[in-house]
Order: structure tokens, then sequence, then C-alpha cells
């Protein structure tokens, strides 16, 4: 559902993306890692449409997003890491304004927001002003908005910032839920525990570049041997002595 081929971003003379083939199939949730800087935000933003590729070619459910934007991003729901939301809109008039502008509206996009804001604990604050909200029920609000048109494949940058523990579980259930009925989510997150419990398959990438891509056990034996969990496996991947070195250098 997600090809990337040769994807490569550079901005003017730095590479952020490097030349990455990733293949995400259908009904699979796949955790994107890596550390910061790494070049996750860049990849997710060209999958959504929003930045252009320097090479290489991305096809959501085969449509090329560079060639025909509409028709892929009509497949698509994205989560950005710092969303934009309109203050002057209540909740359930952003949910919405967005479902129209995958053009639908009527009595089941009303159900859907319905719904989605009642599993979010968001029912009493649906009429009231976005500007309002706190930091999680804005995150809880955009996340809703990426499953109100029901997408195909949603792309998500750190979806759990600022989610309190409840908040947490209801999007690692609903993204299961929503996967295991054949819909496909690419997810970036800092959160190794999720990522090891939830996702399918896991991407490490380091510099613009993949250095580990599988499941659980398949990165466990690109990992050196006695690699166990992702912890120690992403650390090892990616360089796991920073701290102390730091601490030396302070000490000396
Ligand atoms: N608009 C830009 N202009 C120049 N460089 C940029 C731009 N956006 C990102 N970069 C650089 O590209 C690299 C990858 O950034 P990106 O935001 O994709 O990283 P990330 O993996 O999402 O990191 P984090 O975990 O901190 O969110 C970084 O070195 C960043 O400085
Ligand atoms: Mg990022």
């Amino acid at each position: 559902m997600i090809r990337l081929s040769g994807l490569s971003k550079r901005y003017g003379s730095f590479t952020a993306v490097d030349n990455i083939d990733l293949d995400v199939p259908r009904g699979e949730l796949f955790g994107f890692l890596g550390p910061n800087g790494a070049g996750k935000t860049t990849t997710l933003r060209m999958i959504a449409g929003i930045l252009r590729p320097s090479a290489g070619r991305i096809e959501i459910a085969g449509i090329d997003i560079v060639k025909d934007p509409r028709a892929a991003k009509a497949k698509l729901g994205f989560i950005p890491d710092r969303p934009f939301i309109y203050e002057k809109l209540t909740g359930a008039e952003f949910l919405r304004f967005v479902a129209g502008l995958y053009e639908q509206s009527g009595a089941q996009v009303e159900h859907r927001a319905r719904e989605l804001l009642a599993l979010f604990d968001l029912e009493e604050w649906r009429d009231e002003l976005v500007e309002s909200y706190s930091h999680g029920m804005r995150q809880k609000l955009i996340i809703s908005s990426a499953f109100v048109h029901r997408p195909e494949v949603i792309v998500v940058d750190e979806p759990m910032v600022g989610l309190d523990p409840k908040a947490a579980k209801i999007l690692k259930d609903l993204f299961r839920e929503y996967t295991r009925r054949g819909h496909t989510i690419m997810m970036s997150t800092h959160t190794l525990e999720v990522a090891q419990s939830l996702c399918d398959r896991i991407g490490i990438i380091q510099a613009g570049k993949i250095r580990a891509c599988g499941t659980m056990d398949e990165l466990r034996q690109d990992a050196e041997a006695g690699a166990t969990g992702l912890e120690h496996i992403f650390l090892k991947l990616t360089g796991e002595n920073a701290a102390r070195e730091l601490v030396e250098v302070l000490d000396a």
C-alpha cells in the first residue's frame, strides 16, 4: 500500500533522506524509528504529499503521489507532528471540515465524528472552540480527523506525544483494530515499548538511510548477537555509548 523506491530528499547540499526503498503491505502496522534528525518526519511528509522528493518514487495503493496527488491523497490520512488546527472551529466542526476536504459529508461522517469524539472522551467538548482545548485534547482531535474519512492508509508522526495513559491505550487499540480490518498504518515513534508491542514490522532509519527493517525476530538477527529487546537493538544499530562518553568528558 505504501511503496518507496529510491526515495531521497536534499535540502541544499544536505541529504536528509538517502535513497530509501520500502514496501508496507495492506493491513500492516509499520513502525518507523530512528534518532532525532534521522529523516523520519521528512520521509512521512513526502509520503503525505506535503514535501516533494528530490529523487525516487512514492506510490500509495499503486498511485504515484507526485504524478497524481489528488487520487493518492484521497486514500491517505496524515497526522503531522506539529499539526495546524483552526482555533475558531469547534471539535465537531473541525472533523466535518476535514471530512469535507475529502468530499465526504452527511450522516455517515456525523456518526463517525460522534463515535471518535466519544472514544477519546471529547463528547462534552464537541461544541467548544478548539482554542479552549488542552494540548492532549488537540492531539486527540487531530488523530480523530485522520480517521473520520476512513482512509485506506494512515501516516502518523509521533502520535503518542502528549497523550495520557488512557488515551495512549485507546490509540494503540484503534491502530491495531484498524489494521486488522485491512487498513495500513505507518507511524513514527520514539517509544520503543510501543513499537515493540504494537507494530508488525519496524524500520530503523539513521542519517537518512534504513539501517534495519523487519519483524522483531529479524531485527534481532540484524543486530549483533545478544541484542534482545528493541532498546538494545536500537542502540546497537544507532550508537550506544554517547551518554557515557559525555560524562567521561565532563568528569575529565
Ligand atoms: N526545511 C529544512 N531545511 C533544512 N534542513 C531540514 C529541513 N527539515 C529538516 N531538515 C533536516 O533534515 C534532517 C532530518 O529531519 P527530520 O525532521 O526528518 O528528522 P526526524 O527523524 O523526524 O527527527 P526527530 O526524531 O527529531 O523528529 C535533520 O538533519 C534536519 O535538520
Ligand atoms: Mg520528526
